[in-house]
């Protein structure tokens, strides 16, 4: 029998300029005393988590910051940030302030200081042992200061396991933050070279839902069966088709005059949308590529982020393999394709399967992305390495609307070596 159900989480939001300045109110409604703030040492730079912490203090809260998050967290890192946690603990709440590498490492934080056992124990099997939280979480309060991931709606985290040189997470409704506050005015200060990653990332999860095989082709599942990922539905594809329209309109402003406040809103309401979206209704290529493509990297340093590591940040890893990718799931769905097309460029005609990739493609040079996975540090010779990775992705991969094989991730992955 067929599915007939689909289903749709998200956390309470607080949207809009001066958003952030109600956290420590609406903290006193959760009836808490201690709070610990979590961002990385780019993010406190810019004063914005301290800021936070501050108000908490009308409310008879006490907070501290914890500016130790890793930009694209690892397990090492993770596991400093719950050692942190437990030694100062216990905390009755959590905020996370910054991008998605903040959220992340957050809502590790809550898991393993209100769950028993150790980080390894609940990452995704068969990297980690897959253990579900028995124990209901402490209240998360996640505060987006890039334009991007919608972390701060999802029920996953990501990290990259640095012994087995993978990147994957940790997926479990009760890792789904408790209030997300989107305030655009904290996302100004983005160097271009994140908005323009980011900003991708928005761009992949609304196209990647919207193309994704439909919850109705699935199995019937029984209740205990249910993931949070259902495949796409009538809910989901509306904030993808509204996030597409917000990326036309403000993408290409917001890389290009950073100060221009109303694309940066636009960017942030996108962000939003695309995560509402994408977290019910899943990703799928793109983003199975991105794990290998960001965790085998060699060489590459991207401008605006972190100087020290070399990196291919999440939004740009997920990019780099999306117009090849579009072009072959065409056939599935070539209406969708073309009206996704249409949506991201409204002034064009758009037609057959080049129609999608040369808009994509049109984008990412303006914006300066990098031209395809040689220009990140790879050759023909890493392909087969990076089909490996993607095929391990299977909990994505079984959302994509074709079924895909080694051949066919090899054709998708080796024509992504030059975009243009
Ligand atoms: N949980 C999810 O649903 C989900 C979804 C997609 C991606 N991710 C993960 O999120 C991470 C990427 O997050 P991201 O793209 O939001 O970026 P990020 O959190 O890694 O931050 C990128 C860089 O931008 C800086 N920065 C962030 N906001 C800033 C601001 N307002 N002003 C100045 N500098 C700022 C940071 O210091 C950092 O150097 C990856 O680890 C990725 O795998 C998670
Ligand atoms: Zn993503």
């Amino acid at each position: 029998m067929s599915e007939s159900i689909f289903t749709y989480g998200a956390p309470g939001l607080k949207f809009g300029e001066g958003a952030s300045d109600e956290i420590g109110y609406d903290l006193s409604q959760y009836d808490v005393r201690r709070v610990l703030v979590i961002t990385d040492p780019g993010v406190a730079a810019t004063g914005h988590p301290h800021r936070v912490a501050e108000q908490m203090g009308q409310f008879g809260i006490e907070a501290s910051v914890f500016d130790g998050v890793h930009v694209e967290p690892t397990d090492a890192s993770m596991e400093t940030a719950i050692a942190h946690a437990r030694d100062t603990g216990p905390w009755d709440a959590f905020v996370a302030v910054g991008g998605g590498s903040a959220i992340d490492t957050a809502k590790a934080v809550n898991l393993l200081t209100t769950n028993d056992g150790e980080l390894m124990d609940y990452v995704n099997a068969p990297v980690g042992k897959g253990r579900s939280p028995d124990r209901v979480l402490k209240p998360l309060v996640a505060v987006p200061t890039t334009t991007g991931t919608g972390a701060e709606s999802t029920t996953i985290c990501v990290l990259d396991v640095l012994a087995q040189k993978v990147k994957t997470g940790i997926s479990h409704p009760r890792l789904r933050p408790t209030l997300a506050v989107v305030d655009p005015s904290l996302t100004m200060s983005q160097p271009a070279g994140v908005t323009a990653a980011a900003g991708m990332d928005i761009l992949c999860h609304a196209l990647e839902s919207y193309t994704a095989r439909p919850f109705s082709s699935y199995d019937r599942k029984q209740p205990e069966q249910r993931v949070p990922y259902c495949g796409s539905n009538p809910i989901s594809d509306m904030w993808s088709e509204q996030a597409m329209s917000l990326l036309a309109r403000a993408f290409r402003r917001a890389v290009h005059h950073g100060e221009d406040a109303e694309a940066r809103h636009e960017m942030a309401l996108a962000a939003t949308f695309a995560g509402l979206g994408f977290g019910n209704a899943g990703v799928h290529i793109p983003h199975a590529n991105a794990y290998p493509i960001a965790g085998r990297v060699k060489d590459f340093h991207p401008d605006g982020y972190p100087a020290e590591e070399p990196m291919v940040p999440h939004g740009m890893a997920v990019s780099l393999t999306a117009p090849a990718a579009f072009r072959w799931t065409f056939e599935a769905a070539p209406e969708r394709h073309l009206r996704a097309a249409e949506l991201l460029s409204p002034d064009h005609a758009h037609e057959g399967p080049e129609a999608l990739p040369s808009v994509l493609a049109d984008l990412m040079q303006d914006i300066d992305i990098p031209n395809g996975l040689g220009a990140v540090g790879y050759d023909e010779g890493d392909v087969d390495d990076l089909v490996e990775g993607a095929m391990k992705q299977q909990r994505l991969l079984a959302t994509a609307p074709r079924e895909v094989t080694e051949d066919d991730a090899a054709a998708i992955l080796g024509r992504s070596l030059e975009l243009w």
